[in-house]
């Protein structure tokens, strides 16, 4: 029997309405700062408790290339009293939050082929947080948009979409499952610590959704996908401790280490060549010339890391056609960033253009996807 082959076919976005700017962001966390260093005066004073320093919008912008970012809950973001997303208590019957944009994200792809979703047999919710451990986001997804068969929910931090994309495209070779949509919902307001100077302007909220269809069902236009790697190589320089045994307690709700935490210069060091050497290699086993690529999707943490993985791969400086970017207005979206970047930006590629979708992030993780524009 010969193989089937997987494509994708379509792709959504949900992006939430609100945007927070460097400065706004930046006044809240020095009113932030004011407020913090005024209650502790006392042990400032005494040297038992450092001063906080206030942030800058112009290290932001220089040090990560982002400039907004949209985000799911301002109001309560940007008070210094809060600083993080927040919104009523939903019933069990209703809706969740993260359910309702990735819901969103996975409509505008099926309609955007006018795909019947009674023709979808799987859906991944894969990001890098869920809402809760069960019933599943996934099944949730599933069941708002009347999907049968089956659904379940994964998390590999800032790869969760191209592990999504690799494990959809496996259920459709194996015969599994002939159409699979991978969902990205990232709210990552909610795991940053927007009272850290050094992260807190990292993230933004958003949701993508992948439709990835066995060939023979999928509309003339879509992307055929050429090759998938995924990998992962143990590291705590991005961390996050939260979780159902430590999250009950009130000494522990809040610490620092149980929202996202890294060191951002190490990871740059490190995850740089990581990345670079992988999309070569994989290039080179797939027979393709890596500087022929016609575009690069990368993952949307920092300016800086997707210059130099660009160059290295196509061996001169990227431009903005070459490896476009979406930093600027969405902040880092964890998994969803790359998505977005393809999203937006692959209409005007031609037929037989070979292209990349590559992620990488806490783990560490990373997952290169080829593909390449059937019409
Ligand atoms: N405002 C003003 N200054 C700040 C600041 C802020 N918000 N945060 C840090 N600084 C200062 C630091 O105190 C330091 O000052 P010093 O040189 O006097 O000690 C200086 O700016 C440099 O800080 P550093 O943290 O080393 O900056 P950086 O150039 O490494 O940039 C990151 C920080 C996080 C943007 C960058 O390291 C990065 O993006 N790394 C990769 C992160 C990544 O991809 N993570 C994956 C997440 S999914």
């Amino acid at each position: 029997m010969s193989e089937i082959t997987p494509v994708i076919s379509a792709t959504g976005l949900y992006t939430p309405p609100e945007t927070i700017s460097n400065d706004e962001l930046v006044a809240s966390f020095n009113a932030y700062v004011e407020l913090f260093n005024q209650r502790h005066a006392a042990e400032i004073a005494a040297g038992t408790v450092e001063a906080l320093q206030p942030s800058s919008a112009e290290f932001i912008e220089k040090a990560s290339g982002i400039k907004s970012r949209h985000v799911m809950s301002k109001a309560s973001t940007l008070d210094p009293e809060i600083m993080g997303p927040r919104w009523p208590e939903r019933a069990d019957d209703e809706l969740s939050v993260m359910a309702e944009i990735g819901v969103k994200a996975a409509r505008a792809a099926l309609e955007s082929i006018g795909r019947d979703p009674k023709d979808v047999d799987a859906v991944l919710c894969a990001a890098s947080n869920m809402q809760r451990p069960y019933p599943a986001m996934a099944i949730e997804i599933q069941q708002a948009l009347g999907i049968e068969g089956f659904a379940f929910d994964m998390n590999v931090a800032c790869s969760s979409a191209t592990f999504g994309i690799q494990t959809a495209a496996d259920f459709i070779r194996s015969g599994n499952a002939r159409s699979v949509l991978v969902v990205s919902p990232e709210i990552c307001t909610g795991h940053n610590n927007m009272k850290n100077r050094d992260s807190h302007f990292i993230f933004g909220d958003v949701a993508t959704a992948v439709l990835v269809e066995a060939k023979d069902m999928a509309p003339a236009q879509h992307w055929e996908i050429v090759g998938t790697r995924l990998k992962t190589v143990f590291s705590n320089n991005i961390r996050n401790n939260f979780g159902f045994l430590n999250c009950a307690t009130p000494e522990t709700i809040g610490t620092p280490d149980k929202l996202f935490v890294q060191e951002g210069r190490k990871v740059f060091k490190e995850v740089v060549p990581m990345v670079a050497t992988m999309i070569v290699d994989h290039a080179h086993d797939l027979g393709i010339d890596p500087a022929s690529l016609r575009r690069l999707w990368l993952h949307q943490a920092n300016s800086g890391m997707n210059r130099l993985i660009a160059q290295r791969v196509l061996g001169h400086e990227a431009n903005e056609d070459e490896s476009p970017t979406v930093l600027d207005t969405y902040g880092n979206t964890s998994s969803a960033g790359s998505i977005i970047a393809f999203h937006l930006h692959n209409a005007d590629l031609a037929a037989g253009d070979t292209a990349l979708i590559c992620s990488f992030g806490a783990g560490y993780s990373a997952g290169t996807v080829f593909i390449r524009k059937a019409a």
